[in-house]
């Protein structure tokens, strides 16, 4: 199976999706967590779980360099053949994300390429935007601009708040990322040649399910 490492600041819920698609005959496992905040409840899921848990505090380092030079090397240490980012609010440097060219995804809640960065769906709500949802990539250096592999969309609710709207696109996420998951492990995914997102040996375009 394939070894997965994820990454994660916060509540854990999509590592949480990772974890039961894994214990439910996926074709990967979760090998380790590691957060950079020591209370991030994911912590405790993957505990529970029986996953080893780290924690990298970025704030006991003195810049970024630093800080991902021993972040690689505790990420290393598992051998995995792709890292998920699951909820993880660090920015990452080029140089990082290079080391894992084609074996990083990101999950993201927006339809990209709209509303990059935080807070999308208040920004989605101010755009008074009709559908938003959520977006796997794989990792590059531009942020949250990495080519898309797969999308949810859901119909904004009329005189919906931010929390409600997050809520709901939360429940697409822990459908669509075990999906993208599913495919890297099976091999039927791949960053290709072009840059492109490849499924089953051709280039995906990026599929809205
Ligand atoms: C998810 O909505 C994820 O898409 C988002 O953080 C949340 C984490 O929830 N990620 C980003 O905003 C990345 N910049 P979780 O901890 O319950 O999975």
């Amino acid at each position: 199976r394939l070894r997965v490492v994820a990454l994660i600041s916060g509540s854990g819920s999509n590592l949480q999706a990772l974890m039961d698609a894994a214990a439910n005959g996926g074709a990967f496992e979760i090998v380790a967590v590691i957060s950079n905040r020591a209370d991030a409840f994911g912590l405790e899921r993957a505990r529970g779980a029986g996953i080893p848990a780290e924690v990298l505090d970025h704030r006991d380092y003195t810049g970024r360099e630093p800080y991902e030079a021993d972040l690689r090397t505790l990420i290393d240490r598992y051998a995995p053949g792709l890292v998920v980012l699951a909820g993880f609010m660090r920015i990452l440097t080029p140089a990082f994300v290079e080391h894992y060219a084609g074996r990083m995804l990101n999950i993201h809640p927006s339809l990209l390429p709209k509303f990059r960065g935080l807070q999308t769906h208040q920004r989605a709500l101010d755009a008074d935007e009709r559908e938003h949802g959520a977006s796997v990539h794989f990792v590059t250096p531009e942020l949250d601009g990495g080519p898309v592999v797969l999308q949810a969309r859901l119909a904004v609710r009329p005189g919906e708040d931010a929390a409600t709207l997050a809520q709901r696109v939360l429940t697409l996420e822990h459908i669509i990322y075990p999906r993208a998951l599913g495919w890297f492990a099976q091999g039927r995914l791949r960053l290709g040649p072009d840059g492109r997102p490849w499924l089953d040996g051709g280039p995906l375009m990026a599929p809205i399910v």
